[in-house]
């Protein structure tokens, strides 16, 4: 019997029914008096964190975390560049979108360079969620349909819109009906041709939109899936569900807020390593280092198509405080070749993760690129019988281990690894030693 799906904020989250005995006057007291029932912390035991540098957060006991999960502060954590790029235009201006600006343009000249050169403006926002609405807007726009394309385990976001488009958010409410939810491509659903099988799902999914009435307005994916357990490869394997997409009228938005910013580490953007134009394609988490920035890539007949019907404006959205920030994580990203280090160290932990695989017929499967790894766990070596426990007491165990990793996936058994970009060889080897001796302690 499958393990019960599991919703994305569940996974090693925190209860709060554990929290009854808690000192009232504790920080953990005090977040969940002020946050209600929307607090989410990670961990059985939430950790206070207070500092940071490269790959390590320090919490407030002194200890000091390797962290293999969070991928916002992808040029590594409290990088002392960023931060005097945004201190330095701090204390020269900081204003809403509505004057020109230097750094703005500079920033947008230089980002622009790394998108195929029919994405030819940019839409500055502050969260993935907010771009990804903007992306839903403008497809439904060009369209003149309502209707979109998902994967079963996807997250694209916060907003009402975004919601409904994203199966791993939806605790009791099912999909609105101008949303389909295809299986994720994975092989063992699809088979040996992964593209062909994937793209059969979508042309059965445009099809029922149509019978319903919506038509389709479009296929959103992460490029790397990363909700659905991290499924990277083949290299390619989209380009056939893109072309089934446009084919129907419908436009291909490639959310890059995850894979983006180098950390497949061939590629600046996920959908590059499948070969595909995207119509639209989203971005944010690692793009200001922390600094909160998003954004939409789009043609500029779009743009003009969508802005004849609805003004467009954000207030902080592309700013010259993001802007300096941006700039900054594009300097570092090529000055710094950390695209090179994330398949360098990204293949060193792969090799290593093989390796320790040989020794534990629980690890049922290896994915990833770069610096975007998902181990799958299961019970006995049956790839059928994932093992969501296993994962969350290897989470925890190798938090007390000092290492901070996540999970995904449908069951919530991927162990989801995505260390900041500049992590070095020494460090991915402390996390390889580590979480064998970490299995070796709960199996
Ligand atoms: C793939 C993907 N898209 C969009 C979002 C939404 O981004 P944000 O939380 O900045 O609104 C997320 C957030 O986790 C995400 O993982």
């Amino acid at each position: 019997m499958k393990p019960k799906i599991r919703q994305i904020l569940d996974m090693n989250a925190f209860s709060q029914d554990s929290a009854q005995t808690m000192n009232s006057g504790s920080l953990l007291s005090r977040r969940l008096k002020n946050f209600g029932a929307a607090s989410v912390l990670f961990y059985r035991t939430p950790i206070e964190m207070i500092g940071g540098h490269g790959a390590r957060l320090v919490a407030s006991d002194g200890t000091e975390y390797l962290d293999f999960y969070n991928n916002v502060p992808s040029v590594g954590h409290t990088h002392p560049r960023v931060v005097e790029a945004i201190s330095k235009q701090a204390a020269k201006l900081n204003i809403n979108t509505r004057y020109l600006s230097r750094v703005v343009d500079d920033y947008l000249d230089a980002l622009k360079k790394t998108f195929p050169d029919d994405l030819d403006n940019i839409l500055l926002c502050c969260t993935g969620s907010e771009a990804n609405d903007l992306a839903l807007r403008i497809a439904m726009q060009r369209s003149g349909n309502r209707g979109f394309i998902v994967t079963e385990t996807a997250y694209h976001g916060n907003t009402l819109a975004v919601t409904h488009i994203s199966p791993a958010a939806l605790k009791k409410d099912p999909l609105p009906d101008h949303v389909i939810a295809v299986p994720a491509p994975f092989s063992t659903i699809y088979g040996e041709d992964l593209g062909k099988g994937f793209a059969e799902a979508i042309k059965g999914a445009v099809d029922e939109l149509e019978n319903r009435g919506y038509g389709c307005a479009g296929l959103i994916c992460d490029s790397i899936f990363s909700s659905d357990g991290v499924l990277s490869d083949p290299p390619g394997f989209l380009s056939e569900a893109v072309a089934v997409i446009k084919n129907a009228g419908g436009l291909f938005i490639a959310d890059e807020v995850q894979p983006g910013f180098a950390r497949t580490g061939t590629h600046m953007w996920g959908f590059q390593r499948h070969n595909v134009l995207p119509d639209l394609v989203t971005m944010g988490k690692p793009m200001g280092n922390g600094f909160p920035m998003a954004g939409v890539a789009a043609k500029s007949s779009d743009v003009k198509r969508f802005c004849e019907h609805v003004g467009y404006f954000n207030t902080f959205g592309g700013n010259p405080l993001a802007a300096a920030a941006g700039q900054a994580v594009l300097d570092i990203i090529k000055e710094d070749g950390l695209m090179e280090n994330a398949l360098l160290v990204g293949s060193h932990v792969m090799a290593g993760l093989n390796a320790i695989r040989e020794k534990y017929l629980q690890i049922s499967d290896i994915r990833g690129t770069g610096l975007f790894i998902g181990v799958d766990l299961c019970t006995d070596g049956d790839p059928d019988r994932p093992d969501p426990t296993l994962a969350t007491d290897l989470i925890n165990t190798l938090k007390h281990r000092h290492i901070l990793i996540g999970a995904a996936g449908k069951y919530g058994n991927t162990l989801k690894l995505r260390p900041p970009l500049c992590l070095s060889i020494k460090e991915a080897d402390i996390f390889l030693d580590n979480l064998a001796q970490g299995l070796d302690t709960l199996i």
